[in-house]
């Protein structure tokens, strides 16, 4: 079994004291940084990390690696975002600065309708090369794992289509990257359905059952939000969901208090995404329950929505993601360690908070239990910057640190 040494790193960032705190309510401290730092791992997990001055001689290390110029943080995860489509809402973003709102605008026939009708025009190939493309950038920002979403095809055939364009792409990269397929049928409603519950009927569940049963999706997701799916079309989802094992994930409280982070609380989900809208109440349950909050500050600046109150959030006890939602109509941006660097100061999030929140606390909201910190039994899955302190990546908007390729 292959051994492996690194060491001499500047700062091994391990969020130690975040796994301890199972990451809730964190200080500065909990980021636990060993200075001239050094780790041994095999492939399958991280055997010890410690000072590169009290390396024990316990271990048959076979290959060793000196990185004296570096820094080392657990790998990076977005949790959400939808970047299988076609076409671009340019045109979109033009309107709203003139004005127009976001629901405005899809009332009058854009929004994800819109990108529906251009991604179904696409043939496998297309589609598949431009998520491919979008993957590969988000790589180069050190995003280890991410989280892919279906849901702009919005039929039966089509969605089945994007769930195996996303398969694809898990092939393709792994295990460099990890990649996590969402059915997101219930994004919008196709014009030819007069009404959310006919269309969860009539395409929704059927896609679910069928895509749960081939293994082509691990989670579910719903907009739940008034003018797209309501407490009905819901609980439906989540009780197919439920019985076929496959975790719900929500679009919750976007644009409105819909009570969605108390309903994601009692249904269970694995994450509530958004929250721009949500209560002290729906703060309390999520606070309460297991469920990830996860915020997207990409897409209220991208909407001109503002932001979520994190900070009230946080000091309730909620466990917090950040992720980056790039889409092609409410976030057009795709990278992560840039927009949690730009809302980190508005949230009033220290850096404990911000970098939990794109690793350990990202890695709840895909269920991976041992990923996202630098300890003993995690497994051995990091972002490395060649840079003298973590507290320059987040300092220096704009730049990139992310060392790729590194072998062992
Ligand atoms: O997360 N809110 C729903 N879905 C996306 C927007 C998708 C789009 O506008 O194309 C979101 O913001
Ligand atoms: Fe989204």
């Amino acid at each position: 079994m292959a051994i492996n040494l690194w060491k001499n790193f500047k700062q091994i960032v391990t969020l130690q004291g975040v796994v301890a705190k199972d990451g809730r309510k964190l200080n500065a401290s909990d980021l636990s940084i060993i200075p001239d730092g050094a780790v041994i791992f095999s492939d399958e997990k991280i055997l010890w990390v410690g000072s590169s001055a009290n390396v024990p001689s316990a271990f048959e290390i076979t290959s060793t690696q000196t990185f004296s110029e570096h820094v080392l943080l657990p790998e990076i995860i977005d949790s959400h975002t939808h970047l299988v489509f076609g076409g671009d809402r340019s045109h979109e973003y033009a309107q709203r600065l003139n004005g127009v709102d976001y629901q405005e605008i899809a009332k009058q026939g854009g929004g994800i309708n819109h990108t529906v009708s251009e991604t179904n025009q696409l043939s496998n190939e297309d589609l598949f090369d431009l998520a491919d493309r979008r993957v590969q950038k988000m790589s180069e920002y050190g995003i280890g794992t991410l989280e892919i979403k279906t849901g702009y095809s919005l039929n039966i055939e089509g969605e089945i289509r994007l769930c195996k364009i996303i398969q694809q792409l898990k092939n393709k990269y792994s295990p460099r990257l990890r990649i996590f397929c969402t059915l997101m049928a219930a994004h919008a409603i196709p014009h030819q359905y007069s009404d959310s519950s006919s269309y969860i009927d009539k395409v929704a569940l059927p896609v679910l059952e069928l895509m749960a049963h081939a293994s082509l999706i691990d989670f579910v997701d719903i907009f739940h939000e008034r003018g797209y799916f309501n407490d009905h079309d819901l609980k439906k989802i989540a009780a197919m969901s439920s019985a076929l094992g496959i975790p719900l994930k929500m679009h919750a409280d976007e644009f409105n208090d819909n009570c969605g982070a108390f309903l994601a609380a009692q249904l269970h989900a694995i994450s509530a995404d958004h929250l721009l809208k949500i209560s002290s109440a729906g703060m309390q349950s999520l606070a309460q329950s297991k469920t990830v909050a996860t915020l997207l500050p990409g897409t209220g600046l991208f909407l001109g929505k503002g932001l979520a109150n994190a900070r009230a959030l946080l000091d309730a006890g909620a466990k917090v993601a950040l992720a980056s939602d790039f889409n092609p109509g409410s976030c057009h941006y795709d990278n992560l360690v840039m927009l949690a660097s730009m809302a980190a100061p508005s949230y009033k999030m220290n850096l404990a908070e911000l970098w939990a929140g794109i690793t350990y606390n990202a890695a709840a909201a895909l269920g991976l239990s041992t990923s996202g910190a630098i300890t003993v039994g995690f497994l051995p899955r990091f972002s490395m910057f060649k840079i003298n302190s973590f507290e320059h990546i987040t300092y220096e908007w704009g730049k990139n640190y992310f060392v790729q390729d590194v072998r062992y």
